[in-house]
């Protein structure tokens, strides 16, 4: 296990060289390379990467007319070729975003900086990412607050993680633990790329996390999990040390097995208040004229979204009111034993298939 803490010096990383700015006039010289302080002034770590004019080092995306994106970085006399021409990097350099900007055959780009969303789905991925929609999720139902201290496993390419130093700002603290060196790497390139440099809330340690978090944090001192990995319920009863009561435990699976596996074993750990479970799903709208309808393609499933609060040591948990419906349980954790009862399936009586058996002209065996 390795745990390193990037928290130090923001702004002495190479690419915070290039003139910076504020977006309200105040820019330090081109050039100038920043201290701390200087970076301090700057305000929250990589805020001066989203404002201002756009300046070499910048990622900017390029939008043409048929809608189609090309991101690039900006230096100094570099060209951006296609087969219809090249476009001058220093047309860009020095002015606002949202300009347009054709390059020597003509075509017309229009300009802007990469939001978030667009950050994160175009980023290098080693492992699949936790989507913005979902992310938003998690960072709102999670409650991650500024100032919060969050522990987060896996990390895998870190979608998620920049989801989270974003919500926590300077002042929190995410801990995020990743079993894969490659995908840690992955993820600390990707998070660096993106607030310019190390952020001053983050720390990355490699390892399992049921072997990294009793020793990293001290019991009940945490405020949220988040669990993005195979099997979370292996993990409850480290995550329900780590926090304290009334801490939020967020988990993201892929599959209602996994989902199903997790409430149950929430359920048995009795250190967790019921389980809620949800999916999101957005839908895109075309908008042309009188054609305003639903996209044709939409992502049709990410994954689950599993929330709980850690309920102080010694609670003991309300039986719940609502009685679990008729052949929901045993619980669907072995898939030898599954039957349609353990899903809850109804099945129809003897008289109802006779009946369709009859409207559909098949009332006799066929043998
Ligand atoms: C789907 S990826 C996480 C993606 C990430 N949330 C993102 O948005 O980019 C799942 C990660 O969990 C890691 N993992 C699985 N079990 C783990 C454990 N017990 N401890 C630490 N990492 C684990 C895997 O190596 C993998 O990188």
């Amino acid at each position: 296990m390795t745990s390193e803490n990037t928290s130090d010096v923001p702004g002495a990383n190479e690419s915070f060289e290039a003139p910076l700015a504020r977006g309200a006039g105040d820019e330090p010289p081109a050039g100038a390379a920043l201290g701390t302080g200087a970076a301090a002034a700057l305000g929250a770590t990589g805020s001066h990467l989203r404002r201002g004019p756009l300046r070499a080092g910048d990622r900017v995306q390029l939008t043409d007319i048929k809608g189609r994106h090309s991101t690039i970085v900006l230096e100094a006399g570099g060209q951006f070729h296609t087969h219809k021409g090249y476009l001058r990097h220093d047309d860009l350099i020095g002015q606002p975003e949202g300009i347009t900007v054709a390059n020597t055959g003509g075509v017309q780009y229009l300009a802007f900086r990469p939001l978030f969303n667009d950050y994160v789905l175009s980023m290098p991925r080693g492992a699949a990412i936790v989507y913005p929609k979902d992310a938003a999720q998690i960072v709102i139902q999670a409650d991650i607050f500024p100032g919060a201290r969050v522990v987060e496993s896996g990390v895998g390419s870190g979608g998620l993680t920049l989801a989270l130093l974003n919500a926590v700002g300077d002042q929190g603290y995410v801990h995020s633990i990743e079993r894969r060196d490659d995908f840690a790497a992955i993820a600390r390139g990707n998070v660096e790329n993106f607030f310019g440099g190390p952020h001053p809330a983050w720390s990355l340690s490699t390892g399992d996390l049921a072997d990294v978090l009793p020793m990293t944090e001290e019991p009940q001192t945490v405020d949220r999990v988040v669990l993005d990995m195979l099997a979370p319920w292996e993990n409850l009863d480290v995550s329900a040390d780590a926090l304290r009561p009334g801490g939020v435990l967020i988990a993201y699976v892929a599959t209602t097995t996994q989902l199903s596996r997790l409430a149950e074993a929430v359920r048995d750990t009795g250190r967790f208040a019921e389980p809620y479970a949800w999916e999101t799903m957005q839908r895109g709208w075309h908008l042309e004229g009188l054609a305003v309808r639903p996209e044709h393609r939409m992502m049709g499933h990410t994954g689950f979204l599993l929330t709980t609060r850690r309920v102080a040591d010694d609670t003991v948990i309300p039986e719940r009111k609502r009685r679990p419906s008729k052949g929901a349980y045993p619980a669907a954790t072995d898939e030898e034993t599954w039957t349609e009862d353990d899903f809850g399936v109804r099945q129809p009586t003897d008289r109802k298939l006779r009946r369709t058996r009859r409207a559909v002209g098949q009332a006799r065996d066929a043998n």
